[in-house]
């Protein structure tokens, strides 16, 4: 049986405006779970929508519709967004989901139960546009820390978790599993910034508003957004039925992705909730940096944003997945513009890529006719491409199992490269005016095709339509990752289809 691979999104909270920066998490995470499924690994998908709490309780009346009627017609924006730029999730939860709801009325039941979870007084600041809780010291002049907007000081009964209880737990976790938590410098924020000054009992109800999961047991409270936002990753998969086949196949998770902002939920609150819960912790949490524009946050009231289907309309689903795959070391921070966006499409997937497949069925069909021969007149320039060519797979997954995405997409495109210059060093057309060289221009083609072939099943993953293009374009039925770990592979006397632009050169007008 194949291995399992759960990887999962952060769920979105609903939105008629997102950007170029919530698409960031997604399109990583699909090319992670594209490249998994390439690689054989049975994988399970997740992203979804995160859709309770006071903001969406306002902007529901705001509309003068009801929550539930707000958050239906606004999460298809997301579906949507993610169907322009091919995500390929297996599960799309919302946490308005009434399987999700029971469930997660029955986990706070059986925290409360076991005294995980007990009513106390909640007396602090608290941001409403990010749905976060302060306390003094962690406030700035009194403003939000993570968005500079005035927090308020609430102060109403509450259940709370027994957060500190697990410290110690936590801490031998994060020490008996140096990869959970990646990048490294992510890891120690959290120790240094929140688990060293000591973990204080989280909030996990609220009384002031009514859009959230009723505690059934007391249902003046509404479960708050952890208990509910993150248990999501479990209750897709059918616990508290720990019997459920989902659960039983793909808990625990083996990839959480998500943004910087909210590693510190994925990793101090979710790990104990979970062992309060005697369940497995997942095996990693890598947190991204974030794209930015101008260095600064990408945000709807500086309006400095365009609808990333704007992008897509103009320059084509892969040259926006490109981008933000390859663009920014994966972890860091990064900077966003469609000035960069266009030239990264012009060099890379314009130029190197584009102009090799299209040069290279072009000429196959000018002196072959299209037909795919091997003569094998093979020279010492030869070598180095087919050496390279040959490497790729094991390099790129190298690269794809320590999350370095933009690296093994550079892998990929060095391969290319090399591949341009062959033909600039070979020179084909001057082959071809020599009819006793034909067997060596047939070689030539042949090996270029085939590097053609390779890169494009290991480009799959990351521009599906482009790799698919190119892989129709050869007419070849060897698309199985199994078919790239030799060189060679490509048959012989098929006939490759017209050649096509893959990417149009974006000409700026200024
Ligand atoms: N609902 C919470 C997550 C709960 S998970 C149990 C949430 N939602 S969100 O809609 O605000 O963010 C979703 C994802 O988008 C997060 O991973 C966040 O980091 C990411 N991004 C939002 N803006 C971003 C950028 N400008 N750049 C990169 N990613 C950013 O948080």
């Amino acid at each position: 049986m194949n291995k399992k691979f759960y990887i999962t999104t952060p769920i979105y909270y609903p939105s008629a405006n997102f950007h170029i920066g919530h698409c960031y998490t997604t399109i990583i995470a699909d090319a992670i779970a594209r490249f998994k499924r390439l690689q054989g690994f049975d994988v399970f998908f997740q992203t979804g929508t995160d859709e309770h709490g006071e903001k969406i309780e306002k902007k529901a009346k705001e509309s003068g519709v009801t929550p539930k009627e707000y958050v239906d017609k606004i999460i298809e924006n997301a579906k949507d967004l993610w169907a322009s730029l091919g995500i390929s999730y297996d599960y799309f939860i919302r946490t308005t989901d009434e399987k999700h709801e029971k469930a997660v009325q029955k986990i706070f039941k059986k925290l409360y139960e076991q005294g995980d979870i007990y009513k106390g007084e909640y007396k602090g600041l608290y941001c409403v546009p990010c749905e976060s809780f302060w306390t003094e010291s962690q406030a700035v002049d009194g403003k939000c820390p993570d968005c500079g907007r005035e927090v308020k000081m609430v102060s109403e009964e509450a259940y709370f978790f027994k957060l500190s209880k697990y410290q110690d737990r936590l801490v031998k976790f994060y020490d008996e599993n140096p990869d959970f938590i990646l990048p490294l410098s992510r890891k120690n924020e959290m120790l240094n910034n929140f688990i060293k000054p000591g973990l204080e009992d989280l909030c996990v109800s609220r009384t002031s508003f009514k859009w959230g999961i009723p505690v059934d047991f007391d249902p003046n409270h509404v479960v708050y957004v952890w208990i509910d936002a993150l248990s999501n990753y479990i209750t897709s998969l059918g616990y508290p039925n720990e019997d459920a086949e989902l659960f039983k196949k793909y808990w625990p998770a083996d990839l959480h992705l998500v943004g910087k902002e909210i590693v510190r939920f994925h990793t101090i609150i979710w790990p104990c909730m979970l062992m309060a819960l005697n369940l497995p912790l997942p095996h990693q949490v890598f947190g991204h940096g974030w794209l930015k524009i101008n260095d600064g946050k990408i945000s709807k009231s500086l309006g400095n944003y365009k609808d990333p289907r704007e992008y897509i309309d103009a320059y084509g689903v892969d040259a926006v997945r490109y981008y933000a795959l390859r663009e920014v070391p994966f972890g860091s921070d990064g900077n966003f513009s469609e000035e960069a966006l266009i030239s990264r499409t012009n060099t890379d997937l314009a130029n190197t890529l584009g102009n090799l497949v299209s040069r290279t069925i072009s000429m196959s069909h000018k002196y072959f006719d299209g037909i795919v021969l091997n003569p094998k007149v093979e020279e010492e320039i030869d070598n180095n491409l087919i050496a390279s060519v040959t490497n790729l797979k094991k390099i790129v997954e190298e690269k794809m199992s320590e999350l370095k995405v933009n690296e093994a997409i550079d892998e990929i495109m060095e391969v290319l490269r090399k591949c341009n210059k062959y033909i600039d060093d070979t020179t084909p057309w001057a082959l071809a005016k020599d009819e006793t060289m034909k067997d060596r221009l047939a070689t030539i083609l042949y090996n270029l095709l085939e590097s053609i072939r390779i890169c494009a099943i290991l480009l799959s993953s990351f521009i599906p339509s482009t790799s698919n293009a190119i892989l129709t374009n050869l007419n070849t039925s060897r698309v199985s990752y199994d078919t790239i770990t030799t060189f060679g592979n490509l048959e012989l006397n098929i006939k490759l289809n017209p050649a096509q632009v893959l990417f149009k050169r974006i000409e700026v007008s200024n």
